[in-house]
């Protein structure tokens, strides 16, 4: 099965953000587009918008005029749905609301042929639901593009329970020959986006409601040692506090109340005051004139230790040896076997968070970085009652290694490690379930939401019992069943442990 003929006209019902995005993708493809929206004129208002985005291409070079001018050529707007009878394809991205969704599906069927694909652009309702009422419900699928549309490279093709495999496959192909990277995806909640990133905000958020840090901290380390392109918080007040909220909430109940998906109440109550973001000038930050950023919690500068012994595999961190020994800090080995820790002079111990709390006065946990030399920013974790001349020395000893140090609270797993490994379950539940492929889950979540590596290729970084382990532990400390790992979690570290012979 082959991708549309680029001749075959494409219709974009409903011409708000995401149809004008999605109509320009297949207009610069080579389709001719018809463009239909209910509400009087905005059809027209729809392509003279796209017409001069195709203008600022031709001034970007990235269109020749005569292929500006041969574009506009291909685009109409329709005054009714009689006039997308001969349509190929019809892409619907109206109002996210099922009644209306289903309505204009069963009027396209009436008008266009038996073999017309037909597709939503839904984020949050069942691809199945929406083509439910259809005759021929086998042409239906979904097409999930991201916003901007001509921009984003993702597209999620959705297949529901009555998706014929040839329609998916034509919808697959053709995105891609509109110079898309799709994913195919099982027709569940969020789709694969939408439902394995759900971490990345729930447990910022978790983190900040138990007074462990504050937003520009957590936002910070997320960055400079997570290497996510943003925190959790700046990217929400991007994205719409609102709009964030409500896909998660509609994830959890789409899940019928699944714990692991519940949402903020904090978040509940920024959107319930009307702080939705950068949009209404405030949200986590402010965003109004002379508003000043606060800035991350940053240690001050502490003396490093003259030495220190590394007892054991530091796992996941084990690069900090060499970091250490480069920063002229003297390793000394260890006199036996240890599990997996670095020792400062005075005999307190520093251990890559292991999902518990500190909890004793000679040990300080470190969050878990991407990558230990790139990251510039590391955070510390200490109980209430450290001894403060440890907490220093473990300030000192990150610092001579070049990283700004960021205290915060003891909270299992930290800010970093407790993201990944709950990104990580979500990853392989997802595909223990059928919704998509190890890789697509991976090119899903790079190009869908910039991660900088995929939940698969983060896990072969680490160990395979790592995610388990971690999520294991933070369960015994926070018993709602939030961070338990899966089954398929389990499953999969159970295999490494039969591999080295280890008692899971
Ligand atoms: N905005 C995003 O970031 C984003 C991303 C991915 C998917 N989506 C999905 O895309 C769809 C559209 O979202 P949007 O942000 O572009 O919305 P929007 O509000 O910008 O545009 C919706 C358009 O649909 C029109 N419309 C409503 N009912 C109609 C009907 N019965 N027939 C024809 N036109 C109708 C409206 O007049 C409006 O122009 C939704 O399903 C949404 O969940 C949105």
């Amino acid at each position: 099965m082959t991708a549309l003929d680029l001749s075959s006209p494409v219709a974009v019902v409903g011409t708000g953000t995401m149809g004008q995005g999605i109509a320009q993708v297949a207009l610069v493809a080579g389709h001719p587009v018809r463009l239909y929206d209910s509400v009087d004129g905005r059809a027209r208002e729809a392509a003279d918008a796209i017409g001069a985005r195709l203008d600022r291409l031709v001034e970007k070079d990235r269109l020749t005029g005569a292929e500006r001018d041969a574009a506009r050529a291909r685009l109409t707007s329709a005054e009714s749905l009689d006039a997308l009878a001969d349509c190929a394809l019809v892409v619907e991205a109206v109002v996210e609301r099922l009644d209306v969704k289903q309505e204009l599906f069963r009027a396209l069927e009436d008008v266009v042929g038996d073999d017309c694909l037909l597709a939503t652009n839904t984020s949050s309702l069942s691809v199945t639901a929406v083509g439910g009422a259809l005759r021929v419900p086998g042409r239906f699928v979904g097409l999930h593009f991201f916003n901007p549309a001509p921009l984003l490279p993702l597209v999620e093709v959705v297949s529901g329970f009555a998706t014929d495999p040839a329609s998916a496959t034509r919808a697959y192909e053709t995105a891609r020959a509109w110079g898309k990277t799709p994913v195919t995806c099982a027709d569940t909640p969020g789709f694969v986006v939408n439902r394995v990133a759900r971490p990345f905000y729930a447990e910022a958020l978790a983190v900040h409601e138990l007074r462990a840090a504050d937003p520009a901290t957590i936002d910070a380390v997320l960055r400079e040692s997570g290497g996510f392109r943003m925190g959790a918080f700046e990217l929400t007040d991007l994205i719409g506090q609102d709009v964030n909220e409500s896909v998660t909430h509609s994830v959890w109940q789409a899940f019928f109340q699944d714990v692991r998906f519940t949402p903020s109440l904090s978040q509940r109550r920024l959107v319930e005051s009307g702080r939705l973001g950068r949009k209404s000038g405030q949200g986590w930050y402010d965003y109004r004139e002379g508003a000043e950023r606060p800035g991350p919690h940053t240690a001050p500068p502490a003396e490093a230790p003259a030495y220190v012994v590394v007892e054991g595999d530091l796992g996941p961190a084990a690069e900090l040896v060499e970091l250490i020994r480069e920063a002229g800090v003297e390793v000394r080995p260890a006199d036996g076997y240890g599990a997996g820790r670095i020792v400062l002079p005075d005999g307190g111990t520093l251990c890559l968070t292991d999902g518990g709390l500190p909890g004793s006065e000679d040990l300080v946990h470190f969050d878990l970085a991407l990558d230990y030399r790139a990251a510039t920013r590391i955070a510390l974790s200490a109980s209430a009652g450290v001894r403060p001349g440890l907490l220093s020395g473990a300030t000192g000893l990150f610092q001579a290694l070049g990283k700004k140090v960021s205290v915060v609270g003891d909270v299992p797993g930290m800010i970093v490690a407790r993201t990944v490994a709950r990104i990580i379950d979500l990853a392989f539940d997802a595909v223990a379930r059928g919704v998509a492929t190890p890789d697509d889950v991976d090119t899903a979540m790079r190009l869908g939401v910039n991660y900088p590596l995929g939940p698969f290729e983060w896990n072969r970084r680490l160990r395979d019992t790592w995610a388990r382990d971690l999520l294991s532990h933070i369960h015994e400390w926070e018993p709602s069943g939030r961070c338990a790992p899966s089954l398929a979690l389990h499953r999969h570290a159970a295999a490494a442990d039969a591999r080295e012979g280890t008692p899971s």
